[in-house]
Parts: C-alpha cells; sequence; structure tokens
C-alpha cells in the first residue's frame, strides 16, 4: 500500500478520507450508545436519530413449531410471497416466488402497490391450491414502523427509495387487508408484521438460542435486539409486562441525521446525499449500505478521471451516469487475489472498458476497499454498542443481506474490527441467518398463530 501511496498520492488522499482510526470507532460507539438510550425513553425518544422503535415481538420461536404458514416479503425491488412447511427442526420446507416491483409501483398510490401485492399472493395461493385455507401469514415489511400491536403497523417514513403515496402514517396491515378484501376471492390470517431484521433474528434464533440481535446489510442496514421490557420505555405498561423481553427495531439507517456523523462524513457522502430520494435522511445507512456504496466508489473514480489520474487512455464514459457502478462490482473486483487481477478485468470486458491499464484496476480495488472497510468499520461500531448495551458475555449475531452474504471480505473485516473494539471483553459470534425476511415471518406467524384450545374429548 505504501507504494500506492507514493505513486498515486491523489487516489491516497481521497481514499484516507473514508479511514476511521479505532479512537473514532470507539467515539462512534458512545453516541450510538447514547442515541439508542435516547430512542428507548419516552422523554427522548422524538429528538433521537436511532428511534428503537418497539415491535410487540416479545416470544421467540423454540425450535418445536411446526405446521404450514405464508410470509411476505417487502422491502426491496421485488416482493416474495413464501409458502413454510415446519417439519422439524432441522427441516423447514420452503416455496417461494418472486414478483418483481416497477419504479412507478414504488412511487405511485399506495393502492396500486397494496393491490399489486394483494394480486401477488392470490395468484401464489391458487397455484399452491391454498386459497381457502386461511393459512396464519407473517408479513416482513422492511421500513420504519410504529407497532401498536403484533399485527399492527404504522408506517413512519418511506426508505430505500419508496415514495408510494398515502402510506404513511397509515396501519400497512390495514392498508393489505383492504386490498385483500377488494378481490375476496383468497383467504389469509395476516398474524403479525415485522421488520427483515426482527425476521433475521427470529430465523436465527430458531436454532440458536444464543441469538440476540439480527442485522441486515444489503440494500439498506438496520439491526434489531433483545431488550429488556423494563427498559422499553414507548411500550404501554413496560413496567408490568409479564414477558421479560422485547425485540426492539432500531433503525439505524437514520442515525447521523441530526449531524452526528459529521465529524466523519465527507464530500462525496455529502453529493450521494444531495442527488438522494430523501436528502438528510438515512445518514448511516448512505455511508454503509448496498444501495450507496458503488456511488461512492463511482463518484471517486470520475473525480480522479477528471484530474487525469486514472483510466487516462480507457473508454469508460458511461460510468459518468450515476448509479451504473453497482455495489456488486465492489464483490467482484475485491474478490481477485493481490497481485491478480482476473475477475476485474472480467468486469471491464462485461461493461465494455476498453484500454485499462493494470495500474488502474489496483487503484479502483483500493478504492472500492476503501468503502467497503469503512462500512464494515461502521456497522463493527453498531454491533457493539448493541453488545455492550445488552450485557451478556457471550453472544450471536444474526446477520442477512447482499453486502454481508455477496463481499468477499465482509465478514472478516466485520469480525476484527468488532475484536478491535470490544478488547475481549464478550465472545461473540456472527451467523448468517438463512432468509430471514421470508423463513423470519413464517417463524413470526408461528409463534403468534393463537391456535383454538384443544377441544374436551
Ligand atoms: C431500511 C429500513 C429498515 C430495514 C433496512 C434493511 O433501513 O428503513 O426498516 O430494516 O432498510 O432492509
Amino acid at each position: 500500500m505504501d507504494k500506492l501511496e507514493q505513486q498515486f498520492p491523489d487516489v491516497f488522499k481521497i481514499c484516507q478520507q473514508f479511514e476511521l482510526d479505532e479512537d473514532t470507532m470507539g467515539k462512534i460507539v458512545q453516541i450510538m450508545t447514547n442515541e439508542i438510550y435516547m430512542g428507548l425513553a419516552r422523554e427522548t425518544h422524538a429528538s433521537s436519530s436511532i428511534k428503537c422503535y418497539v415491535t410487540y415481538v416479545q416470544d421467540l420461536p423454540t425450535g418445536s413449531e411446526r405446521g404450514k404458514y405464508l410470509a411476505l416479503d417487502l422491502g426491496g425491488t421485488n416482493f416474495r410471497v413464501l409458502l413454510a412447511n415446519v417439519i422439524s427442526e432441522t427441516n423447514v420446507d420452503v416455496i417461494s416466488k418472486s414478483y418483481a416491483i416497477s419504479k412507478d409501483m414504488m412511487k405511485g398510490p399506495g393502492t396500486k402497490l397494496f393491490d399489486f401485492i394483494a394480486e401477488s399472493i392470490s395468484q401464489f395461493c391458487k397455484e399452491h391450491k391454498i386459497e381457502n385455507d386461511n393459512l396464519p401469514l407473517g408479513f416482513t415489511f422492511s421500513f420504519p414502523c410504529k407497532h401498536v400491536a403484533i399485527d399492527k403497523g404504522i408506517l413512519v417514513s418511506w426508505t430505500k427509495g419508496f415514495k408510494s403515496e398515502g402510506v404513511v402514517n397509515r396501519d400497512v396491515v390495514e392498508l393489505l387487508r383492504e386490498a385483500i378484501d377488494r378481490r375476496g376471492d383468497f383467504k389469509v390470517n395476516i398474524v403479525a408484521i415485522l421488520n427483515d431484521t426482527t425476521g433475521t433474528l427470529m430465523s436465527c434464533a430458531f436454532h440458536n438460542p444464543n441469538c440476540k440481535i439480527g442485522m441486515i446489510l444489503g440494500t439498506g442496514t438496520n439491526a434489531c435486539y433483545m431488550e429488556k421490557t423494563s427498559n422499553v420505555e414507548m411500550l404501554p405498561g413496560y413496567q408490568t409486562s409479564r414477558k421479560p423481553f422485547m425485540i426492539i427495531n432500531c433503525e439505524w439507517g437514520a442515525f447521523g441525521d441530526n449531524g452526528e456523523l459529521d465529524f466523519v462524513r465527507n464530500s462525496y457522502d455529502n453529493a450521494v446525499d444531495k442527488r438522494s430520494v430523501y436528502p438528510k435522511k438515512q445518514t448511516f445507512e448512505k455511508c454503509i449500505s448496498g444501495k450507496y456504496m458503488g456511488e461512492l466508489v463511482r463518484r471517486i473514480v470520475v473525480d480522479l478521471m477528471d484530474q487525469g489520474v486514472l483510466f487516462k487512455d480507457a473508454t469508460w464514459q458511461t460510468l459518468r451516469k450515476r448509479k451504473t457502478f453497482l455495489t456488486r462490482f465492489l464483490s467482484v473486483i475485491e474478490s481477485d487475489k493481490p497481485g491478480e487481477f482476473g475477475n476485474a478485468c472480467k468486469l471491464m470486458d462485461e461493461l465494455g472498458v476498453k484500454g485499462c491499464e493494470e495500474e488502474d484496476l489496483l487503484c479502483l480495488r483500493y478504492i472500492c476497499r476503501a468503502i467497503s472497510t469503512r462500512s464494515a468499520k461502521l456497522a463493527a461500531c453498531g454491533l457493539v454498542a448493541l453488545i455492550k448495551k445488552i450485557n451478556v458475555k457471550d453472544i450471536t449475531v444474526g446477520i442477512d443481506g447482499s453486502v454481508y452474504c455477496f463481499h468477499p471480505h465482509y465478514h472478516t473485516l466485520l469480525m476484527e474490527n468488532m475484536g478491535l473494539l470490544l478488547k475481549g471483553s464478550t465472545k461473540f459470534e456472527l451467523l448468517r441467518s438463512k432468509d430471514g425476511s421470508g423463513r423470519g415471518a413464517a417463524l413470526a406467524a408461528a409463534v403468534y398463530t393463537r391456535r383454538p384450545p384443544a377441544s374436551p374429548t
């Protein structure tokens, strides 16, 4: 790397702006911890940037759940319907289908979005001949919601590019029930609405009772954790609740919205924020998650091209268009071994980029590495803040999301940096949670289905 610093000082200088040392990370952990405490407390909840929403999820799967459940997953560019048959602790049979959500649908009237969802469920149920079974259904809705009950979630704001009208401040389950009633051609029993982080925690806890945190690092980022109910001031009757724990949906993507991250953010972060669907919102998410990592790399490379430093003899004009450098490309480029550029070359071919030098690719990888390392370091800060808050000696974190699952070094970067910050005080394990949003919602439905009492014989 020293060589790169001498040979390409301009590249090095830009990447340095993304560097976070141990002291800075320690400071971020402290500020995040403070925001978490503020989010939980009634008096400070409104002004906190980590809202810590109550979820009404107070029971985790025990591994003994059985039966057929439906799950819905809305949170990205696809909407999914799943049918899970929980046969045993080790055998969950899942059938699923994805339905693409168009840009128009993401931004048009809410009724259109919910009619589309209902139509997709109808199609799915008819295909599998379960339209009259009234199966229990768990709905993973991965946006900030104020919960009033396990099956009642009021959308606070859209994130991740959604802007569908007439949904904010409405109970999403009610909107779904209305759309289903408009059709009247299938029956389901919606028993729970949950966030994808909650689904991830539940799906991981099904096998691993030590799992107390769920994190998503994909298009967006967020985490949830098990909090003592006696600390959950936003829950009516929290002091007298019979259940000792509740899952808290942190919505940490909004951390920094009050300027708390300004001391580490830079001009590239500002540029990405300015052109986003909701400027000045989801600040942490914009530094970390898949929706923005590629765009950060693109802006740096274009700057260096303009300065005549990179891709001098190459034709890469498409890069000047926003969002043309996908986050998936970081994973491809960073998967080459040191000194090798096979995957990067293949990618350049695919993109039709001609005439780039090995040095260009070396710098490009260095830039990608700077962005993914900062992302993992910030995520590590968040996880460490939660681990310290939970205060146990041994903990498992369930993780899902495309960045965590597909980036070649993300897991290692998280482990290294969490280790650095925790300094051996807590034993921790990071587990990939298999389809948290889908399986987790089915498990939530299983846990929260009130079965009719067995009839006396
Ligand atoms: C966004 C959403 C949040 C979700 C996360 C990951 O941050 O606001 O609810 O959990 O993306 O999908």
